[in-house]
């Protein structure tokens, strides 16, 4: 959700700048723009739509000569996606991009409006540009540092002043990282735009000032330098480029038994270095989207084989609602960014109401990584498919080992032993689903002019639904609804229509009957059914998949890739922007 890459060196910073901001690309966007400044001038262009067509005005374009500039995407959040609302901004001598939201530039704009300030645009990006620009008299430093004093809200700023040869920086509660390079440094919203230039980076806190010239980065908190370590990062150049896949989100789905792997080995040869939670009397599983859903199949696992009594929330409701924390509580947050705006605000709270908390992160370098009591980091690297695939199975996975561990603890567990020897096949067994993906291709080619589809599972199948209806919605914009299937007869089975495809989910042992039962109720009503299951003994009614049958904590892993490779190949089939679906954004860092 929105991008930043800046660039001081030798070179001119067009190309540093065009390139970054493709590699932010996948954060989703709407509009994007670059300045670029030398000591007489400053050059600001900007384009709604693709970075290509950014791109072409700026290839149309008599571009200054410059060693220095800024860049941004912008997903609109303060008025429309126009190019006067895209940043960069300039008011004054000061120049900005902005990922974020100030909270209260309503307040300050009126403020300087009385004052003779005018404003072009909407936006509240211009607001702190002219903000930091009231505070400027020369230093820098001092400018941004009182100019933050008065913004609320989240923030990361890459800032040119006119009369200054350098890139400043600063950051709250949004994502931004220095590049250290050689003669040339940068600023960035993430890794994935510098990796190509350099893998050394330092990280900023909140409200850290960074100031960088081509030779030095210097880091001021409060108007005083401070040290800060450099970092090196893991990635590499192959993670952020799509290899021989046409869409990342293949790409992801296909690197799904390595990722798994690799987070499985670090624990199932020493479950002592898994978290145990056996000893709270009450689990909250907060977070959004897809990463709740995968708390959702967690629910099911702690409650039914750890005896824990356990909730899920969606962050945005958990964090304004009352929440009654009257036994030994720990809040699980699940996030693959790491930044999510609800989900840090939901694990703020329970850290101010004294509640322990642990988060599921993919990005070491993220807010929540950094502030929860307690870390499980999965293993996904890099995912750049704005519709979340590898790293959902790994939250998932990481439930299964939270839920085995405490079972164990508890005494609850008389297979432990062989539950864990299943874990070293898990990522064969993947494998296998995935090199059925044709299969799945020939799903998307029949559903692919369905209007609406439906999802439906009874307990942890449940859960799944969810994530294989939101799945299909979020990338191949097919309206379709996950139910627990004793529910569908209260309402929705008025939708069920001739050939309105049905995918049921039945892996439940215990309740198989009972879907089955839900499955001939719409079948009767000319439903198309698509079942995925681990029991051959299922009816075929149209389609039928059967996965490995394996261990109630595992089971899951099985199912999801087939729903979320219907959806990736549905998407395909409609020809659609899959690795960047319409008015999503990777990383949702606003509320
Ligand atoms: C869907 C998807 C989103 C995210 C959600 C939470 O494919 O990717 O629903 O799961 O926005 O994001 P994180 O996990 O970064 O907190």
């Amino acid at each position: 959700m929105c991008g930043i890459v800046g660039y001081v060196g030798e070179q001119h910073p067009k190309e540093f700048l065009i390139d970054g901001l493709k590699k932010l690309e996948y954060r989703g966007y709407d509009s994007s723009g670059i300045a670029i400044k030398n000591s007489d001038n400053i050059q600001i262009i900007k384009s709604t739509g693709k970075i290509s067509d950014l791109e072409d005005k700026v290839n149309n374009e008599n571009l200054i000569n410059s060693k220095l500039g800024i860049a941004h995407t912008r997903w609109a959040t303060h008025g429309e996606a126009n190019e006067t609302n895209a940043h960069p901004h300039k008011v004054g001598r000061t120049t900005l991009v902005h990922n974020g939201i100030i909270e209260n530039a309503t307040d300050l704009k009126n403020k300087l409006v009385n004052e003779g300030v005018v404003f072009r645009s909407e936006t509240d990006t211009e607001v702190a540009c002219a903000v930091i620009n009231n505070y400027y008299n020369g230093d820098p430093i001092k400018a941004i540092t009182e100019a933050i004093k008065t913004l609320k809200g989240s923030y990361a700023f890459g800032i040119l002043f006119e009369d200054q040869d350098k890139l400043y920086a600063v950051r709250k509660d949004s994502p931004l990282i220095v590049g250290i390079g050689e003669g040339e440094n940068y600023i960035a919203s993430d890794i994935a735009a510098i990796i190509k230039y350099t893998d050394k980076y330092m990280l900023l806190e909140d409200d850290e000032v960074v100031e960088l010239t081509k030779d030095e980065v210097k880091v001021y908190k409060d108007g005083v330098k401070i040290d800060k370590e450099v970092q090196t990062s893991t990635m590499t150049i192959e993670d952020a480029n799509k290899g021989n896949y046409k869409h990342f989100m293949l790409k992801e789905i296909m690197e799904e038994p390595i990722v798994l792997q690799r987070t499985l080995n670090k624990y199932i040869n020493d479950m002592d270095k898994m978290v145990d939670i056996s000893s709270y009397e009450e689990i909250h599983i907060v977070a959004c989207g897809s990463a709740l859903y995968a708390g959702m199949i967690g629910k099911c696992l702690l409650e039914e084989k750890a005896n824990i009594k356990c909730m899920t929330e969606c962050a945005s409701e958990y964090r304004y609602k009352k929440i009654i924390y009257d036994r030994k509580t720990l809040v699980i947050l699940v996030s693959q960014s790491g930044e999510t705006a609800d989900t840090i605000a939901a694990m703020r709270k329970a850290h101010e109401e004294g509640i322990d908390t642990l988060a599921i992160v993919n990005v070491k370098t993220s807010t929540i990584a950094r502030e929860a009591k307690q870390t499980l980091f999965i293993e996904a690297g890099p995912e750049i498919a704005v519709a979340t695939t590898k790293a959902y199975l790994l939250q998932v996975a990481m439930f299964s080992l939270i839920a085995l561990k405490a079972a164990h603890s508890k005494g609850l567990e008389d297979n432990y032993n062989e539950i864990l020897k299943e874990a070293k096949s898990l990522p064969d067994y993947l494998r296998k689903v995935l090199n059925d993906k044709d299969t799945f291709a020939g799903v998307g080619k029949e559903i692919k002019d369905a209007r609406d589809a439906f999802y439906i599972g009874r307990g942890v199948d449940y859960a799944m639904c969810e994530e294989g209806s939101l799945k299909l919605k979020e990338v191949s914009y097919t309206h379709s609804d996950a139910y627990q299937a004793g529910e569908l007869k209260h309402g929705t089975i008025s939708l069920i229509e001739e050939g309105v495809p049905v995918f049921a989910i039945i892996t439940n042992d215990k309740i198989k009957d009972k879907t089955e039962s839900n499955v001939i109720e719409v079948e009767s009503r000319q439903a198309r059914i698509y079942t995925i299951t681990n029991d051959p003994s299922i009816m075929n009614h149209h389609f039928k998949y059967v996965v490995e049958k394996l261990s109630d904590y595992f089971q899951p892993i099985l199912i999801v890739p087939p729903l979320q490779l219907i959806g990736y190949y549905t998407a395909l089939e409609r020809g659609l922007d899959i690795d960047k679906p319409r008015n999503l954004a990777k990383s949702v860092t606003v509320e």
